[in-house]
This record gives structure tokens, C-alpha cells and sequence, in this order.
């Protein structure tokens, strides 16, 4: 069965390779982006400032990679970097893209909710715009699970998500769940998608997770983070111990 999450994305990577692009924010305006001046790179800078992290033996894991934009530029600051994608031509390119940089990264082709546990403990876990593409409640709670396993006591999680925006308009064939924030996309049939819905007589297949301010903290508390920081979709946090 494939996952809901895997076509959309290795299908942009396949373009972005064709149009010898080199990142997915480029691809998407390239009038205000390009691999260095990816979207989440001033909140990035603005975090580690908060945060106060040294790069000499800090370590960074980061999941849905891309080609590698933000893994590069944290690199580039001296961090170590592991970074995962599930889109195979993804990884591609990021690797490429690395050599051709001089920046020696660890990247693997690889579906976070594969994983049950990391297999070690970072000082940074990084998503940059990842977590709107994972969708149902248990794949978000399995996410979070997954996440802390790998996350030092002392370690931080940096997040950027796309959020629920009342200006956003969604297509015809795109539903919009006030109750849940699930964006759903039509489909003919099922087909060999997991997590389809039928919503009167018609196939729905998820797409985004747009959740609103206070829902995205209130899911992070309740998955075991201590918000440290927070501008709408804009996020630093820690495991919260005292719980
Ligand atoms: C909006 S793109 C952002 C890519 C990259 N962080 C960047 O900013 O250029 C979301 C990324 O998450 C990846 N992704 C989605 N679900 C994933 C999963 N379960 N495991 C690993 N990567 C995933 C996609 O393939 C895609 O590269």
C-alpha cells in the first residue's frame, strides 16, 4: 500500500530535477527563493540565536530534507548532520548537491514512520516544513514518539509548519475539514493509497495537516514538548520531563 504522503513529493523531485532546479521553496516561487534563501532560513537563524547552540560537536538530525537545503546551511555552521527523505530523487540531489558544496552530510533515503525509535540521540532535530504533509492523528502521534526517542534531554526540536491561513483558497477538488484541519485531496477510488476517506460518496485522500496556532501548541504539549517559542507555525521546543 503506498503511503498518502509519498507520490506528491517524489513526483515534485522528478520536476525539480528536470528543470535542473535545486530545492523545493525555488520550485515553488522561485522570485523569493532558492537553495540558499529557503523560507525557514530566517526563523533557523532566529532560533539558533535563541537557543544559543555551538556547532563544535553539536549534532543535528533532520527529517524530510529535500535536497538538502537546511541540512546545508546548518552544516555550513560546522553541525553534523544525519538528514532522511522519503522521496528517493530527493536524496539524490541533495547528495550531489552536498559534494558539489564540499559539505559532508549523512543523508538517507528513508520513510520517518518507518522508523520506531532513532538510533541515537541528537542535540538538534530539525523539520522544515515537513510536518503539514504528515496528516492523520496517528502518524502525527508516531512523528512525536519518534522524535523524542532521538532527542538529548538537553536537545531542542526546531520547527517550521505551514499553517492554517484564512486568505488560503483550495481548489475544487481540495477539502478543507474545519473540525479536524485536514486537507483532503478527491481521488477517482481508493486506489493503493492508505488512510482514504469516503466523504459523501466520493474518495479522499489526505494531504496537509493546517492547524491553527493554538492547536499546534496544544498538540506539542500533549505529545510531550515544553513550547519554548512559538510565532504561529514557527517553533522551538524540548521534551518536557516534568510530566
Ligand atoms: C515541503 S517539502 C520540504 C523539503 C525541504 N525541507 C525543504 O525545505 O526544501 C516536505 C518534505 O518532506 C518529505 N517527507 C514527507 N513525508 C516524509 C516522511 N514520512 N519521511 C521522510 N520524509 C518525508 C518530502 O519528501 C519533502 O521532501
Amino acid at each position: 500500500m503506498e503511503k498518502y504522503y509519498f507520490e506528491e513529493h517524489e513526483k515534485t523531485y522528478q520536476e525539480i530535477k528536470r528543470d535542473n532546479l535545486e530545492a523545493w521553496d525555488q520550485y515553488h516561487d522561485p522570485t523569493l527563493y532558492n537553495f540558499e534563501n529557503f523560507m525557514m532560513r530566517p526563523f533557523l537563524e532566529r532560533a539558533l540565536e535563541f537557543i544559543n547552540v555551538t556547532s563544535t560537536d553539536s549534532t543535528v538530525f533532520e527529517y524530510g530534507c529535500g535536497t538538502g537545503a537546511g541540512a546545508c546551511f546548518l552544516a555550513n555552521k560546522g553541525f553534523t548532520v544525519d538528514a532522511i527523505d522519503i522521496s528517493p530523487t530527493a536524496i539524490e540531489l541533495a547528495k550531489s548537491i552536498a559534494l558539489k558544496r564540499n559539505l559532508n552530510i549523512n543523508y538517507t533515503n528513508k520513510d520517518l514512520l518507518e522508523m520506531t525509535e532513532l538510533n541515537k540521540e541528537y542535540d538538534l532535530i530539525l523539520d522544515n516544513y515537513c510536518l503539514q504533509s504528515l496528516v492523520t492523528d496517528g502518524d502525527r502521534s508516531k512523528l512525536y514518539a519518534i522524535i523524542k526517542s532521538g532527542l538529548k534531554k538537553s536537545g531542542y526540536y526546531i520547527i517550521s509548519s505551514a499553517m492554517y491561513d484564512e486568505q488560503r483558497s483550495y481548489g475544487e477538488n481540495t477539502y478543507y475539514c474545519g473540525d479536524t484541519s485536514i486537507v483532503y485531496d478527491r481521488i477517482i477510488s481508493p486506489g493503493p493509497y492508505n488512510e482514504t476517506i469516503m466523504i459523501n460518496n466520493e474518495w479522499w485522500k489526505p494531504k496537509r495537516r493546517h492547524l491553527k496556532t493554538e492547536a499546534l501548541s496544544e498538540e506539542l504539549k500533549s505529545n510531550g514538548f515544553l513550547i519554548l517559542l512559538q510565532e504561529n507555525g514557527n517553533i522551538v521546543c524540548k521534551k518536557n520531563d516534568i510530566r
